[in-house]
């Protein structure tokens, strides 16, 4: 994929900050916004968080618009344990130099695709759907006008991450996902599956901060606290680094196996709430309209995101 015009929508987050890490230094993206909503930590925080990546990064030509502080109905719920109080593991907060850009993020994502040809607008979503679900019920034109739309979410074969059934960005806003599922978007998801085969081992951090650039060394600081935290939480295997898979693959698709599917999402039962019922047989669901990360190239996912931040 060459210079894909790309939005990436993100609630910073020590792996949303990988991701744009791996975006700001790409060659292969156009990044026409950054567009932030609460999630990980709240909004205040994760707009401020995605201004401070971008100083790092010295991409203050890509405008951060702030988007939604809460689901369409739940109640914000963060993740802090996993990413810090601040929201970016242990680096310092400081004050951007640039601000937010005027204008909410939903309506950032609105006029960008409407401004350009069908197709060639892309969007990542690195956090909950929340602004996605609200630009489709302002202009349902940008289902179809939409590009390729990756998103960080959902559990299948490996469980979830938040909830045994669930993974946190969809169980966070479930009906804006259950929304953005049925919309016609042309949708691929980079769950669990997926993206716990891409985890951040000593080897790898080591390899990125070796880049020894700004990028490299935040990148690889926020890949070590989340080595710490996945220790102390989960277990002894290296902490996965979800978002930077779809970024990942809209710059090199080969690097993922992608299966045909329908995705559902439970928002009835609080037990499996955010669940995703991922079908792969056309048989039962009709037709297969998403599709879903079944396979990683890890070792080139980390060869990715060392040649952008260098
Ligand atoms: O479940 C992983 C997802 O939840 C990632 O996007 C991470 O940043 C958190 O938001
Ligand atoms: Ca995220």
């Amino acid at each position: 994929m060459t210079h894909q015009a790309l939005i990436i929508d993100c609630d910073p987050g020590v792996d949303d900050a990988v991701a744009l890490m791996l975006a700001f230094g790409s060659r292969d993206l156009d990044l026409l916004a950054v567009t932030t909503v609460g999630g990980n930590v709240p909004l205040v925080k994760t707009t401020r968080n995605a201004r401070m990546l971008r100083q790092i990064a010295g991409r203050e030509d890509v405008p951060v618009h702030a988007g939604a502080e809460r689901p369409l109905r739940r109640k914000p719920a963060g993740a802090g344990a996993f990413h810090g109080e601040e929201g970016l593991g242990s680096l310092e907060p400081f004050a951007p130099a640039k601000g937010v850009a005027d204008g909410h993020g939903v309506d950032a994502i609105i006029a960008a695709v409407m401004a350009r040809a069908p197709g060639t607008v892309a969007l990542a979503v690195l956090g909950p759907m929340t602004n996605l679900a609200l630009a489709l019920r302002r202009e349902p034109m940008i289902a179809k006008r939409l590009g390729p739309v990756a998103v960080m979410g959902g559990a299948r074969s490996e469980g979830g991450n938040i909830t045994p059934s669930a993974e946190f960005n969809i169980w966070a806003d479930p009906e804006a996902a259950d929304e953005v599922m049925r919309s016609g978007c042309a949708l691929t998801l980079f769950g669990l599956d997926a993206t716990h085969q891409v985890r951040a081992t000593d080897a790898r951090i080591a390899a990125i901060a070796a880049v020894g650039t700004p990028q490299a060394e935040t990148a690889a600081a926020m890949m070590r606290f989340s080595q710490a935290v996945e220790r102390r939480i989960v277990g002894p295997d290296a902490a996965p680094v979800h978002d930077v898979c779809p970024v990942a693959w809209l710059m090199q698709p080969a690097l993922f196996e992608l299966k045909p599917c329908r995705i559902a999402v439970e928002t009835v039962s609080e037990l499996t709430r955010g669940h995703t019922a991922v079908e792969f047989r056309e048989a039962s669901a009709g037709s297969l309209p998403h599709r879903w990360a079944a396979r990683a190239d890890a070792e080139a996912v980390f060869a990715l995101i060392a040649t952008s931040v260098g």
